[in-house]
């Protein structure tokens, strides 16, 4: 058993899961030795996403994994759906653009915050996949 690749899965159907997820991706951070805003960016995008799920597809699952290799300390987290999916990823990604009258702001928001921000989306999966990562 390795902590390097260590990953967590949670299941995503209430708000309480949202805690959950935030805490799993606050700890994993803290142990991979990033700081107290690194610790609250990554969180904070991961609420955002796993608000979305649901919000928008009811449920789904949240991965928080060490991808750490040796060069690099990074921690991916993945939040992944099988709801409706997103007809047009550009315009989701747009601050303000919202289906639901919200602030529009969790995407876009979320993309700013991280290293690295991949979505892939069609009908009935959405799978957002966010990194934060320092050299070591
Ligand atoms: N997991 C998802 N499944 C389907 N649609 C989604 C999902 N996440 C986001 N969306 C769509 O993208 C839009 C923008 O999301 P976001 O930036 O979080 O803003 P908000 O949640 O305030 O509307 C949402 O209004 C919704 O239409
Ligand atoms: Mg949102």
């Amino acid at each position: 058993m390795s902590d390097a690749f260590s990953s967590t899965q949670i299941p995503v159907l209430s708000p309480a899961d949202i805690v959950t997820a935030r805490r799993a991706t606050r700890d994993l951070c803290e142990r991979l030795g990033f700081g107290k805003a690194d610790q609250t960016r990554l969180a904070t995008a991961v609420s955002e996403l796993a608000r979305n799920v649901i919000q928008y597809a009811c449920e789904g699952v949240c991965i928080v994994e060490d991808a750490s290799d040796n060069r690099t300390r990074r921690i991916r987290v993945q939040v992944e759906d099988r709801g409706p999916g997103i007809t047009d990823i550009a315009l989701a990604m747009t601050d303000g653009y919202s289906t639901s009258g919200g602030l529009g702001a969790g995407l876009p928001g979320t993309r700013r915050l991280v290293d690295d921000f991949q979505i892939e989306s069609a009908p009935g999966r959405t799978r957002i996949s966010i990194t934060l990562h320092k050299p070591l």
